[in-house]
């Protein structure tokens, strides 16, 4: 159940996304020594930040919503665990998101010398007040990649927001496809919802009034859609994430055509052993179908 990115080899494709537990050199650990199949670091930022005020995660029925605000050690702190995190052999994807080009450029300059063997650049951080998601200002995107490809000595890929409308689908595409990137990360939480504890009369998180990215059940069937649709249009591997929390969730994802798939609500709310389950449940689902490798039904998505 190999899977292969930008040359770079996955022993299977389940591994975690950017955002939970994945903060703290031992949450990184704790990742490396578990069944994740690579390690993802916290978006990081130029310099160190707490984040947004508590309670700004919130475990609901059917996913999540938070508004964390960026909360991490600087890039600085992530690309010295790339050393030490080699040691666990397994792939690195060192994920990015400076508050300005600048910033991005000069992350991605000093992840150039890391240990990191994928850098995946996050356009869809939808909770920092007053900066705006940029995978939803295309000609930002288009000036953000023309820059950081020309630096970037890695294989360089991004995280998008969700789209929901064909036309953005291709709007983006051509311009993901005219700078080369390496992959594609779809989808990050769904920007700005609200969820509303009716007892109390409040939104369950601080931050923004209440709203917040949402995450879990609720967007899988969002996330299959942009996945689909991207790996159809795109001339490089898709990533899947977004409500996976079981193994037939991962045979969905590739079948609408992900090379990969990332676990974030259902690692945030179960902890390391969601891997080992999720793989064990991908691998004997895989066996009942009767396929041995990912590509026997990777974008095999029948047409009624
Ligand atoms: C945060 C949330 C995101 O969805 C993201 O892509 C980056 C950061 C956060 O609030 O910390």
């Amino acid at each position: 159940m190999q899977t292969t990115i930008a040359s770079v080899t996955f022993e299977h494709p389940i591994f975690n996304a950017a955002g939970p537990l994945c903060v703290t050199t031992e949450e990184l650990n704790a990742i490396g020594n578990s069944s994740s199949s690579a390690i993802v670091t916290k978006s990081c930022t130029r310099t160190s930040r707490d984040g947004n005020p508590e309670p700004r995660y919130r475990g609901v029925p059917l996913g999540s919503i938070n508004s964390m605000g960026l909360p991490n050690r600087g890039y600085k702190a992530y690309i010295n665990d790339t050393r030490v995190l080699k040691e666990h052999k397994k792939p690195i994807i060192l994920s990015v998101s400076g508050l300005s080009l600048e910033d991005n450029c000069t992350i991605i300059t000093a992840a150039n010398a890391s240990d990191a063997d994928l850098l995946e650049l996050n356009l869809s951080c939808p909770n920092v007040p007053g900066k705006p998601q940029v995978g939803y200002d295309f000609e930002q995107t288009d000036t953000v990649l023309a820059a950081v490809m020309k630096i970037a000595k890695k294989p360089l890929g991004v995280k998008l927001p969700p789209y929901f409308d064909f036309v953005h689908f291709e709007q983006v595409a051509k311009i993901l496809n005219k700078h080369n990137v390496a992959f594609v990360t779809c989808i990050n939480s769904i920007g700005n919802a609200l969820y509303i504890d009716p007892v109390l009369e409040e939104p369950v998180i601080k931050p923004k009034g209440g709203f917040g990215g949402l995450g879990g059940q609720y967007i899988k069937p969002t996330a299959l859609a942009n996945v689909r649709k991207f790996s159809e249009l795109l001339d490089c591997p898709v990533i899947g994430v977004g409500g996976i929390e079981k193994g037939v969730d991962v045979f969905e994802f590739i079948l609408a055509g992900a090379h990969a798939v990332q676990l974030g609500t259902v690692f945030m709310e179960e902890g390391v052993g969601c891997f080992e389950r999720i793989r064990k449940e991908f691998e004997d689902y895989c066996a009942k179908k009767g396929y041995t490798s990912v590509e026997d039904f990777r974008g095999k998505l029948k047409t009624l």
